[in-house]
């Protein structure tokens, strides 16, 4: 019995120590050779347990600092969070892929699944369809009747939850822009699958029954099958008429005269809904949040945009009206500051890569810590006051990294910059709240 006794007592540490340090000696040990006789090491850090790693320390405190080793979501990874780090991390596109969302979520051929020259020619296609000053012409003109009809319905109301209610005029808006959808069952429908979809791809990608992953690969596929019987559908329209983003995206040609194949579209209107739903969504609530809590930025705001809309027949602004509309667009920037809408972004090390003396191994992730940088006092003054006025002077650029950065950067930055502009005005100019 106490040979028994004595055999687990002495069991349980070295099992404990075991735990204690298995991602260290799986992941770590093996490159730190390579490393030493290459003259550079693995940045600091420790890799937590098996499997699980830190992923407990990281869910309840959140922020990192600097640049170290960790194990999250079930593989080894590097925490970036110098503005310099994720700079060179943004540029070396022959070095990292995109690492998340997944690929058999997002579509094989969705802007967000493919790397290099193929990349860049469906980015063009995008961008052209949403990001340059002809297509935000018409989306500031197709987004703001809805809008407007949204907000007296808030006002009727009187008491509203302010993210419900912004991702309801966003689904809207993106139904009508995006596919030329009226609010309905068809549209309540794809609300509901989209939420299963974003639910799966923050999850485990564990593919059986019962998963969060599983499901949202259902439901990928019922999103897209709605999709597709209206591309068929439009196949029998005539080839001019542009109305929406689908047709948009259907009809651009690149250079060699090349249109996208239909599963090209369906990836990519797929990617460009996600992409725009959710963060579309809690800028817009962010920006009632803070106007609510800074009541000096909203009078600064009401004064310039009932300057803009008296001059105004019909109430409806142009993006002309948006790029004079000098204190709004920096309203709409500190709002896109504060809300960090993407908190932090993944990419894949497909090699061994060197920098600054630090090896980031092949196969690992990194983690670009966009939070950080934007909550950062080194980066902006008093940086969890709301203050458009910072923007009077030029920030540094290389710290603020909201959309992303290099190739990858936001295909919707100026879409989602217009939309908040948009809500601004119709906002202050109508209402108090
Ligand atoms: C405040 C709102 C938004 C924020 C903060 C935001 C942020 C980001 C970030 C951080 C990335 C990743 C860049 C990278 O991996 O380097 C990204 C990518 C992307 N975003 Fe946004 N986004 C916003 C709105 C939108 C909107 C409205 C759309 C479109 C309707 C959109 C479409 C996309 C797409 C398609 C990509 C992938 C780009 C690529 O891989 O080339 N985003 N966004």
């Amino acid at each position: 019995m106490e040979a028994w006794l004595g055999w687990i007592l002495g069991l349980i540490p070295l099992l404990g120590w075991l735990l204690w340090w298995w991602n260290e000696i799986w992941y770590a040990l093996p490159v730190k050779r390579s490393c030493s006789i290459a003259g550079v090491k693995l940045p600091p850090g420790h890799m937590g347990f098996p499997f699980f790693g830190e992923l407990f320390t990281f869910l309840w405190y959140g922020d990192g600092v600097g640049m170290y080793r960790t194990h999250l979501f079930g593989s080894p990874c590097i925490i970036a969070c110098f503005p310099s780090v994720n700079k060179f991390v943004f540029r070396a596109d022959d070095k990292f892929i995109l690492e998340w969302p997944n690929v058999d979520l997002m579509g094989a051929t969705s802007l967000v699944a493919v790397n290099g020259k193929a990349h860049a020619r469906l980015r063009s296609f995008v961008l052209n369809a949403i990001n340059r000053p002809d297509a935000l012409r018409r989306i500031a003109a197709l987004v703001q009747p809805r809008l407007v009809a949204a907000l007296e319905l808030w006002a009727q109301k009187g008491r509203i939850v302010a993210y419900h209610e912004t991702k309801k005029v966003t689904l809207e808006n993106i139904g009508k822009l995006f596919v030329s959808f009226e609010p309905g069952p068809q549209l309540h429908k794809i609300d509901r699958l989209l939420h299963d979809m974003v639910k799966g791809m923050r999850a485990q990608p564990l593919n059986f029954p019962g998963t969060a992953y599983h499901r949202a690969l259902q439901c990928r596929k019922k999103v897209e099958a709605i999709f597709r019987v209206e591309i068929e559908k439009r196949k029998s329209q005539s080839e001019e008429t542009v109305t929406d983003l689908m047709d948009g995206i259907r009809q651009i040609k690149d250079e060699e005269g090349k249109k996208l194949s239909d599963q090209e579209v369906l990836d990519n209107i797929i990617a460009l809904v996600v992409g725009g739903y959710e963060s579309t969504t809690l800028a817009s609530m962010w920006a009632i949040y803070y106007l609510a809590k800074y009541p000096n930025v909203l009078k600064k705001l009401q004064e310039e945009n009932m300057s803009i809309s008296q001059n105004k027949n019909g109430g409806f602004i142009t993006i002309e009206d948006i790029s004079n509309m000098k204190y709004t667009n920096k309203v709409a920037e500190e709002t896109i500051r504060m809300a960090n809408v993407a908190a932090f972004i993944f990419r894949l090390a497909t090699k061994d890569i060197d920098y600054e003396g630090y090896r980031i191994p092949k196969g690992w992730k990194v983690i670009l810590w966009l939070r950080y940088l934007h909550t950062n006092p080194e980066n902006f003054d008093d940086p969890l006051c709301f203050n458009p006025d910072r923007w009077n002077e030029s920030v540094k650029p290389v710290a603020y990294q909201v959309f992303g950065g290099g190739s990858r950067i936001c295909a919707g930055n100026m879409l989602a910059r217009i939309q908040l502009a948009i809500l601004l005005h119709h906002l202050s100019v109508g209402y108090k709240w």
